[in-house]
């Protein structure tokens, strides 16, 4: 059902925000939050914002640093959620079939309603420990396909997918000239092994993160994308005002 985007609910929103009020709740995907105040810097060591909302150079490079990318990869945004957001917008037009992975988390399906995405699905099945199998991708995937969507590690279940699979999954979505949008929210939560963004796998991959879960300063809502230049550039013109490109305008 296509909805417009006055009656685009999430129902798990919803109910996260306004009723998910019991004792232990399993319901929810949230960690707890790292007070700000406990953090052992100073106020000005925390600035993410620049002069304008296309981002500050000086986070730009923090994060392409931290991911080891080019700097203008990078696209900064206000959490995870407003990456997902941006990151879809860029990727399709309503109408595009979007193949999202199922389960998952509720946001990435109401943000793609909300953008008018034809939505299908593919599942990840309990009794398989939730992994991907690419057959069912490749089962689901259609020449209308402008984007894959899938959670690494995943919610609801926190299984994690290892590189020759969602290499497996690029293959089949670059094919149909689709691309694949991982939500790496929760990589960095695998804190007994280093591990790398998706991003690094092909200018057909992009990632987006935050420091809200594996780092609990969701209140900093310092979010991001890793998507090749001209994608990044294309979701915030003129975003990176570093050296790599352009000099910033005045
Ligand atoms: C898979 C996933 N993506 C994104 C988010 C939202 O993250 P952020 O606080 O960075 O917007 C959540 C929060 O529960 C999540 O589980």
């Amino acid at each position: 059902m296509k909805l417009s985007r006055s009656t685009a609910r999430s129902p798990y929103m919803e109910f996260a925000k306004l009723r998910s009020a019991a004792k232990y709740n399993l319901a929810a995907s949230g960690v707890m939050s790292y007070p700000l105040a406990e953090l052992p810097v100073h106020m000005q060591d925390l600035e993410i914002n620049g002069q304008t909302i296309y981002g500050y150079a000086p986070l730009q490079e923090s994060l392409a640093r931290k991911n080891q990318v080019s700097p203008d990869c990078v696209v900064a945004a206000a959490g995870t959620s407003m990456a997902n957001h941006l990151a879809m917008a860029a990727t399709f037009e309503p109408g595009d079939e979007v193949l999202i992975e199922e389960p998952t988390y509720e946001l990435l399906l109401s943000a793609a309603k909300y953008l008018g995405a034809e939505i299908r699905r593919f599942p990840r099945r309990f009794e398989e420990g939730f992994r991907i199998n690419p057959e069912e991708v490749a089962r689901q995937i259609t020449s209308r396909t402008r984007l894959v969507v899938i959670t690494n590690l995943h919610n609801p279940s926190s299984a994690f997918t290892d590189e020759a699979t969602l290499t497996a999954v690029g293959d089949i979505a670059h094919r149909v000239g689709a691309r694949v949008l991982v939500d790496e929210v929760y990589l960095e939560a695998m804190f007994d092994q280093p591990t790398r963004s998706a991003f690094h796998l092909g200018s057909h991959f992009l990632a987006t993160n935050s420091l809200t879960k594996a780092y609990g300063l969701s209140g900093l809502r310092c979010g991001w994308i890793l998507a090749e230049p001209e994608l990044s550039e294309r979701i915030y013109p003129g975003a990176y005002c570093g050296t790599a490109k352009r000099a910033c305008p005045e």
